[in-house]
Order: structure tokens, then C-alpha cells, then sequence
């Protein structure tokens, strides 16, 4: 009887009406730690021998999927705000990227030239190489986000605010991890299958030309992105049977144009 009471009083005392609180995400939303994964995975079957070694040392072995998402966990911390607007670019649909209307913030492309300018300075200290290798990794990958090279008005998609399996998201949260989590393959799983479905003509096609024509590449696929549904839609597997192919080609160029760019870096 004495256990019974201990244990109803500990029901009642632990009964909260309201949902779980505390472990709220903010709104502005990351290409999810999957997708980021995803394409460091792929990246590392296409290095050269020379590009992996020098990269295995200079990350003491972890992998590039592993440092992969260290860039979204500094977001939270003020120390690196100036980071923030680096994740992605903004410029009208139907126009090309012009530095000339940069920020004076930066932006994904500004923070790829930061990365590169490091990681190609031969007296770079080994902990800046590694913090830019890393943010590297993840700028290339974010810019593989189509809405991460989107429009201003609606940042990217976050302000399209729909439905995914009845759950609210918005478009942009849709493309950074809804989709790519209802795969349900782990990072590892998806980057296999992905590295497998990579034909000779798609990895020659994939591998080419620099992160200058890989934006606009990225910015015609946030095109389709933003005409494949409107506020309010509410979307479930039609819309995975539609977009996962561009979604999953988005991953594929990721991880071949990481590995060309780490390449002409370390080899
Ligand atoms: N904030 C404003 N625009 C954005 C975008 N395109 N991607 C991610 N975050 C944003
Ligand atoms: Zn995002
Ligand atoms: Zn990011």
C-alpha cells in the first residue's frame, strides 16, 4: 500500500498538461545533420589517395561526415554569430549571383573563398585549417540546399509555412530535413545508395566547373523547389515520389563537387 502511494504520487508530481517544453528548436531552420552526412560520406569515396591522407591527418581521423554538421552546432553560440549569414545567399529567381550586391555580412560564397584562402595558405595554423576544412565541408553542403540559394521575400522558404505528414513545417525546413528523414535510411545507408546509383555519366557531369556555377546550378533547382507547393499545402508521400530525385541528385552533386574542390586543395 505504502509503494502504491509512492508511486501515484510520483505520477502526479511528474504529470505535466502541457507538451514536453525546453528543447525548443529555433525556427531558422539547418540542412539536417543527415543530408550534411550524406554528402561528406560520398566526398570521401572520390577523394585521391593524396587529398584523403592529408585529410585524415589534418582531422586526426574523423571523417568528413563526422566534422561535417559542427558549423550549424556553432550557430547557437554568439562568439560565432558572424558565421550565421555565411550558411546561405539570396538573389532573385531568373538572375545570376552578383558579388557587387553581397552583403557586407557575407555569404555562402563569401565563406567558401574564406575557406579556401585559408586552406590554401601554407602557413595557415593547423587549428584554423581544421575549423575551415570543417566549415568547408558544411558551406558546400548548404549550398547544395536548394532554398539555401533562394529568395529574400520569403527567406529561403521559411516564411511558406505548410503541412508534412500533418505535422506544420514550412517549405524550407521541408528541404533541410523533413523529406530526407522520411527516407528513413541512416546517413550511411542513404550515402551508399546514393555513391551506387552514381553512373559514370552522372559523376563526369556532377564533376565540373566551380562553386560559382554549382550556386547557379543550386539556385535553378530552388526554381522547381518553390513551384512544387504554396502556403498552406498540405503534403505527404506524392510529394516524396516527386522531388526525392532532385532531392537525392542535390546530395550526389554535393559530395563529388566537395570532393573535386578538396582535391584541387590537398592534391
Ligand atoms: N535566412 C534567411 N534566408 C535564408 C536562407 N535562404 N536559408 C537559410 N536561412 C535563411
Ligand atoms: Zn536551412
Ligand atoms: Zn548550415
Amino acid at each position: 500500500m505504502k509503494l502504491f502511494f509512492i508511486l501515484v504520487s510520483f505520477l502526479f508530481t511528474n504529470y505535466s498538461p502541457s507538451p514536453a517544453s525546453g528543447s525548443h528548436i529555433e525556427e531558422t531552420t539547418v540542412w539536417g545533420q543527415t543530408g550534411h552526412r550524406v554528402i561528406g560520406l560520398i566526398a570521401e569515396v572520390h577523394l585521391t589517395r593524396k587529398a584523403s591522407r592529408k585529410i585524415e591527418k589534418l582531422l586526426a581521423g574523423k571523417s568528413l561526415a563526422f566534422v561535417s554538421t559542427y558549423a550549424d552546432e556553432l550557430k547557437s553560440d554568439r562568439f560565432y554569430s558572424k558565421y550565421s549569414p555565411w550558411h546561405y545567399v539570396n538573389y532573385p529567381l531568373e538572375t545570376r549571383y552578383n558579388p557587387a550586391n553581397r552583403d557586407d555580412a557575407g555569404d555562402v560564397i563569401f565563406g567558401i573563398e574564406q575557406c579556401i584562402e585559408v586552406l590554401s595558405d601554407t602557413t595557415s595554423g593547423i587549428e584554423d585549417q581544421q575549423f575551415y576544412l570543417a566549415l568547408l565541408v558544411h558551406l558546400i553542403g548548404d549550398m547544395h540546399m536548394p532554398l539555401h540559394v533562394g529568395r529574400e521575400e520569403d527567406r529561403g522558404g521559411n516564411n511558406i509555412k505548410l503541412s508534412w505528414f500533418s505535422k506544420s513545417t514550412n517549405l524550407h525546413r521541408l528541404w533541410d530535413s523533413d523529406l530526407i528523414e522520411s527516407v528513413n535510411l541512416s546517413y550511411t545507408e542513404l550515402a551508399a545508395e546514393l555513391n551506387k546509383q552514381l553512373s559514370k555519366k552522372k559523376l563526369k557531369q556532377f564533376d565540373a566547373g566551380t562553386y560559382l556555377d554549382w550556386v547557379e546550378d543550386s539556385h535553378e533547382a530552388a526554381a522547381t523547389v518553390y513551384a512544387s507547393a504554396k502556403q498552406g499545402d498540405r503534403l505527404a508521400f506524392k510529394y516524396s515520389y516527386k522531388y526525392n530525385d532532385l532531392l537525392f541528385t542535390q546530395l550526389q552533386k554535393g559530395g563529388v563537387r566537395l570532393a573535386r574542390l578538396l582535391n584541387q586543395l590537398f592534391d
